[in-house]
């Protein structure tokens, strides 16, 4: 992507200003500010009306930069070495020293950092003299944004100011692994397990597996379009949207397909952005089909049983 320096220029300033605005990840976007500062820390929780125990992902340039606040492990360098930039948040212990805001570790001694590769946000880490604590760049529990466009029509002028990317190229946020002991993965994302753990040369395990959930109150309501799903839907009803994984021969105006062959990664990368689409059509509610347990199969089938829960909620 073309990187304008003037808008970055713009971001550098309102960020020091300890004010929030919003970047460009190749996941989805984030609501980004000072991770050094508890002023603007405290306004990126506000703005997303998220809950005060949930802490922050912390967007680094680099290894270098981040050793001022970390401890570093070596499954934590084998990944990095592979993986980063890209879409892989780890866990790890905060050093003592370390200036990372109270307000994001709600007082804990972990932190998740991640490394970023849009080439932006990249650019705009390389000027700072700060980290960027930044979540997705939506309302607490909403589905998350993948354009500029749609962190505005969920702000709109809440916001100071959208850094343009273009559209994310992957679509789904990142995988979380936490490496403080044995690996664990504690959210599925943008970055396959099996390729994770072809590199650790061990086997992790898996904190979130809907299977293994066994009360429902474990599951979180998140990524909702606001609208009830009803998944693995075979008879669909006139007022619900169908979603598809792959495109049918015979099309109606309310069915929607996340690729063109039924590819994974495609799929995952359009599911928010599709949902949007959905949620401004007015449906009453949307019917899912049975998406494969695979590879980003598994992300996309673990975003949309946590947006499910919506229904139980709501009617
Ligand atoms: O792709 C992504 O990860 C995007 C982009 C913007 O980087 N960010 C993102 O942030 O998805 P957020 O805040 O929406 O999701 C981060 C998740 C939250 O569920 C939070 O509870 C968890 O990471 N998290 C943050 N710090 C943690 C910690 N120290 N220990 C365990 N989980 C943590
Ligand atoms: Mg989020």
């Amino acid at each position: 992507m073309k990187i304008n320096l003037a808008n970055i220029k713009k971001a550098k300033k309102l960020l020091y200003k300890r004010e929030c605005i919003a970047i460009p990840t190749e996941t989805v976007y984030g609501l980004a500010g000072n991770a050094y500062s508890d002023q603007a820390c405290q306004k990126i929780y506000k703005l997303k009306k998220r809950p005060k125990n949930n802490p922050l992902i912390v967007h680094y340039l680099n290894i270098q930069r981040l050793k001022k606040d970390c401890h570093l492990n070596n499954d934590f360098i084998k990944l990095y070495k592979k993986f980063c930039p890209g879409p892989l948040t780890f866990i790890l212990n905060l050093k003592k020293s370390s200036k990372i805001s109270k307000i994001i570790t709600n007082k804990k001694n972990t932190l998740a950092v991640r490394f970023p590769r849009h080439s932006v946000t990249r650019r705009l880490l390389k000027i700072l003299e700060f980290p960027l604590a930044a979540p997705s760049a939506n309302p607490s529990s909403r589905v998350s944004a993948v354009t500029s466009n749609h962190v505005k029509e969920d702000f709109g002028k809440k916001i100071k100011y959208v850094l343009e990317g273009g559209r994310s190229s992957i679509g789904v946020e990142s995988t979380i692994v936490d490496l403080r002991e044995k690996p664990k993965i504690l959210r599925l994302g943008g970055l396959n397990v099996s390729t994770i753990q072809k590199i650790l040369g061990k086997k992790i395990t898996i904190n979130n597996k809907p299977s293994k959930i066994v009360s429902p109150g474990q599951l979180k309501v998140h990524y909702s379009p606001g609208l009830p799903i009803r998944l693995n839907a075979k008879n669909i009803r006139k007022d619900e949207a169908y979603l598809l994984i792959r495109k049918k021969k015979v099309s109606k105006p309310n069915y929607y397909f996340l690729s063109q062959q039924g590819n994974l990664k495609e799929a995952a990368k359009n599911l928010y952005s599709t949902l949007r689409k959905i949620k401004k059509k007015k449906y009453s509610s949307i019917a899912v089909c049975k998406i494969p347990d695979r590879g980003y199969g598994k992300t996309i089938n673990d975003r949309l049983l946590r947006a499910s829960r919506f229904n139980e909620k709501t009617t």
